[in-house]
């Protein structure tokens, strides 16, 4: 789909990249040329991702990072240029989540995502942006949920979070246009991983699977690799003139709220 290695001479640091979807961003990045640069809080989950994409010729660093410090933000975006030589492509994919009725929500708990998914997606921005203006060249994607722009009863702290990232991601698109720097988003619904399987996802994998035949039109999970070309897209030059955008990727489970008994005609 894409010519070989778009990526070539550039730099990805993707946050949360040694685990899930991250770890596929990394993966496809990689193989379409990009060094990477992946950042989370633990080493146990960078270090195997970073040792995979080595294995396959790549060039992967790990940065220890707590996304919800600006100070070890900074560090990263330090290492990431002084290892790379650059900073061109940031996806703010960290996120914490957890199942809870709103007013059982703690104070802290709302606190602890919306510090990880809003102000860490911020916070890298702003730490990337002197390297990105200074290189005339930045493209930024958030990963958001397709609840971003609609209700998530249970998630009220991610879907708020997210709705946050979405109008950030909008923003920067305007201010930062001059200086060749892009933000758009992706908004995903149901793709297979430990994370979202272990704090969301209740009942057996069968009872999930049944769900989501149930709900996703299309009759399946999303595929990490459809999403990993999805991102790879909206961070190349075939996406110039993308800016500010968010892209759905569910198998359209987000329209899929029938008025009437239609399948039954
Ligand atoms: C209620 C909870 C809770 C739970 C934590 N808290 N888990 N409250 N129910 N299940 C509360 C704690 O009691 C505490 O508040 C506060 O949240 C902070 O908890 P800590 O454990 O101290 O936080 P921390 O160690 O920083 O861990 C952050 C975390 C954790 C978000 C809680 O789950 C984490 O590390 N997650 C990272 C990975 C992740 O979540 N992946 C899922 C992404 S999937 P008090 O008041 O007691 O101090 C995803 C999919 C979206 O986003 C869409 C799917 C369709
Ligand atoms: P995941 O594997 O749990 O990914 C979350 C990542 O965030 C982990 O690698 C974690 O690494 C990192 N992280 C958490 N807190 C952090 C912090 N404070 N600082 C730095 N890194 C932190 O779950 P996933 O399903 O792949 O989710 C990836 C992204 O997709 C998230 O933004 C999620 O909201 C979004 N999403 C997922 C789905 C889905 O169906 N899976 C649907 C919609 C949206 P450490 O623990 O090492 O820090």
């Amino acid at each position: 789909m894409f010519r070989d290695r778009i990526f070539e001479g550039r730099t990805a640091v993707i946050t949360g990249g040694g685990t899930g979807l991250g770890r596929a961003f990394a993966l496809r990045f990689s193989e379409l040329g990009a060094k990477v640069v992946l950042a989370s809080r633990s080493l146990e989950h960078l270090e195997p991702t970073a040792a995979e994409i080595r294995a396959r010729g790549g060039v992967a660093t790990v940065a220890p990072t707590d996304v919800r410090v600006p100070e070890q933000v900074e560090a990263l975006m330090k290492t990431a240029y002084e290892t790379c030589g650059s900073i061109d492509l940031l996806i703010n994919n960290a996120a914490g989540n957890f199942l809870c009725r709103a007013e059982k929500l703690s104070y802290n708990g709302w606190k602890t995502v919306v510090d990880i998914v809003l102000n860490g997606s911020f916070f890298c921005c702003r730490a990337a942006f002197p390297y990105m203006a200074r290189q005339k060249f930045g493209r930024i994607l958030s990963i958001l949920a397709t609840y971003a722009s609609g209700a998530s009863p249970g998630t009220i702290h991610s879907a708020a979070a997210k709705a946050g990232v979405q109008a950030m991601t909008r923003t920067l698109a305007v201010e930062w246009a001059e200086h060749n720097i892009r933000a758009n988003a992706i908004a995903p619904g149901s793709f297979p991983t430990q994370g979202a399987s272990s704090r969301l996802w209740v009942g057996s994998a069968e009872e999930a699977g049944a769900r989501v035949r149930e709900r996703v039109p299309v009759g399946r999970h999303g595929r990490h690799e459809e999403l990993a070309d999805l991102a790879a897209y909206l961070c190349s030059s075939y996406a110039d003139y993308v800016n500010g955008e968010t892209v759905t990727i569910d198998g359209a489970a987000t329209w899929n709220h029938p008025s009437f008994e239609w399948q039954k005609l």
